[in-house]
């Protein structure tokens, strides 16, 4: 038989394809939960066992991360949601906290117009109207199967069994308990002081979980909780009243869509920058064929720190709530745009980030948040990243029903110019006013290959989320990494200022560095923080879910 030159080709190229990386994670037949914590994705494993799919999955799990997780599982939070149907449907939800009524552009600025130290950051003054459990009602009502008393009924058992200490867990309540204390006075009934093996139990959480299981949505933004909620918050000296409860509402979303070669990207958009900046970071690099370097060389690390730190600057001039700012989404992700702002990168330097825009500010490590990635038996897909800002949030804890409060005020820039608790400096788009949400880094996504669902990821990690989920694709993709390896790899981040490119310990040889070093680029010397705590789930080629789940935490995959 006689070929063709493009069909030789094709051949060629078919046969030269490495085979898909075999699972070195957990492996199942027909559906995954991967979470923060074991408990939590148990649940949700339980809640598929009973019939329920993906989304009501979300609504168990994300109650029972409020519960085993409160670091970062929250009711007085908000998060993100990217979902895929089992028929190829994408859509997103936004449960993003909102400013308060009361709040303006300079309520954390001093009379000379400098930032108020904590203001924005500790305690009630920091807290924005949570968005949680509008977001779990909204999916549950648009998708759920179960109903919701059935959902929550063994979140209520799990609080009221108790959740067992980790060490990772009983090491930061160590390390947050004077803070709490600070906040809450040493009465508070959150436990201060454990150690691993110890139980925590909040019966103010399971009671505040009965009401909302009985009374729905309303409960906690019209109901006897919001009252309690919204008095709180204002004896505290917070903002937060019954009428901003009362008034807020999830959105929906159309999420940021994008090819990168045979992949199609679905990620969050605006008011978070995590799809707009990665589908900035794909294009940008997609011309230069990183897969022919090894993973995590030099040229690799060179070529998408260039990208990271054009759109890293970017994202923090630009992005901001769409429903107050106009964002010139159409210019950010032409290819023209994207290609003309890799015309100064060069492998012989590193351009420097004075030249790619101005800016001065401190990094904060961080890596608070969480994120967990649901695929379930019917082909849904779930990919849920959500918060409480800093670690614990505001660290303000409301005894009587059970949960921390957000500190989101701070995601503002209270002062354009002026950097936030992740070092990152932000400009008038992503100014402070009454009602609007404030700008994230949070990055749920979900991929295609071949039109067929392929990847679920997501992670916490303040500023660093966006590169580690983009590293994330990558190494799965161009690498050829299992799941469990991709999200296991060591990572780096650069986001434009500082211009400095941080390595997490131990990932990296001296080697690489001075070969970085020798072209230009500025490194983290310091000590240097783990880089995103990855949760994802990869669709394998005969159908069954491989789990990646982080072991920078306490991160577990439950499937069957
Ligand atoms: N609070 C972290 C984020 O939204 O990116």
């Amino acid at each position: 038989m006689k070929y063709s030159l493009p069909l030789l080709l094709l051949l060629l190229f078919i046969n030269c394809k490495p085979n898909p990386a075999t699972p070195t994670g957990e492996v199942a037949d027909k559906a995954m939960v991967v979470s923060a914590r074991k408990e939590a994705s148990q649940i949700g494993v339980e809640i598929l066992k009973k019939g329920g799919n993906a989304f009501d999955v979300m609504v168990g799990t994300d109650l029972a991360l409020a519960v085993a997780y409160p670091f970062a599982g929250n009711l007085g939070g908000g998060g993100f949601m990217v979902y895929r149907q089992s028929n190829g449907d994408v859509g997103a939800l936004d449960y993003r906290e909102k400013a308060p009524l009361a709040a303006h552009r300079d309520m954390y600025l001093d009379s000379t117009g400098n930032v108020i130290p904590g203001m924005s950051t500790v305690g009630a003054t920091a807290v924005a109207v949570p968005g949680t459990l509008a977001g779990l009602f909204e999916v549950h009502e648009k998708f759920g199967t179960l109903p919701i008393e059935e959902i929550i009924a063994p979140v209520i058992e799990l609080v009221e069994q108790g959740v067992e200490v980790t060490e990772k867990q009983a090491n930061r309540l160590e390390y947050y308990r004077e803070q709490i204390m600070e906040v809450n006075g040493d009465n508070t009934l959150f436990y201060t002081s454990c150690k691993a093996g110890d139980t925590l139990r909040y019966s103010a959480l399971a009671n505040t979980l009965k009401r909302i299981a009985k009374n729905g949505r309303d409960e906690f933004y019209n109901g006897e909780t919001a009252k309690i909620l919204a008095k709180f918050i204002q004896d505290k000296g917070g903002f937060v009243t019954e009428e901003d409860l009362a008034s807020y509402e999830a959105q929906w979303r159309q999420p940021v869509i994008f090819t990168y070669k045979d992949l199609r990207i679905i990620s969050m958009s605006p008011p978070s920058s995590g799809g707009v900046t990665m589908n900035q970071i794909f294009k940008m690099i997609e011309p230069y064929d990183i897969g022919k370097y090894d993973h995590n060389s030099p040229e690799a690390i060179q070529l998408l720190t260039e990208a990271f730190r054009r759109s890293y600057a970017d994202r923090n001039f630009y992005l901001g709530d769409p429903d107050f700012v106009d964002i010139p989404l159409d210019v950010l992700l032409s290819g023209a745009y994207l290609k003309e702002r890799m015309d100064t990168f060069s492998w012989d330097q590193a351009t420097l980030s004075s030249e790619v825009s101005h800016g001065e500010v401190q990094i904060a490590e961080s890596m608070e948040t969480t994120h967990y990635s649901i695929v379930d038996g019917f082909g849904n897909a779930v990919s849920v990243t959500t918060t409480l800002n800093g670690a614990y949030g505001s660290k303000l804890y409301c005894d009587e029903l059970g949960f921390f409060l957000n500190n989101e005020m701070d995601d503002f820039s209270s002062k354009p110019g002026v950097p936030n608790m992740f070092g990152l400096t932000g400009a008038e788009a992503n100014s402070i006013a009454a009602e609007k949400r404030m700008l994230s880094s949070m990055t749920p996504t979900i991929v295609e290959k071949d039109g067929n669902l392929w990847l679920v990821v997501g992670t916490p990690g303040g500023s660093t989320i966006i590169t580690a989920v983009a590293q994330t694709i990558l190494n799965a993709y161009e690498f050829n990494q299992s799941m469990q390896d991709a999200v296991n790899a060591p990572r780096f981040h650069h986001q434009w200022l500082p211009d400095l490119i941080i390595f997490e310990p131990g990932g990296f040889s001296g080697d690489i560095k001075d070969r970085l070093k020798a072209k230009g680029y500025q490194i983290n010397e310091d000590r240097t923080p783990v880089i995103g705590k990855v949760d994802a789930i990869r669709v394998l080629p005969d159908g069954r879910l491989e789990g990646g789940a982080d072991p920078r935490g306490d991160d577990t995959a439950v499937g069957y």
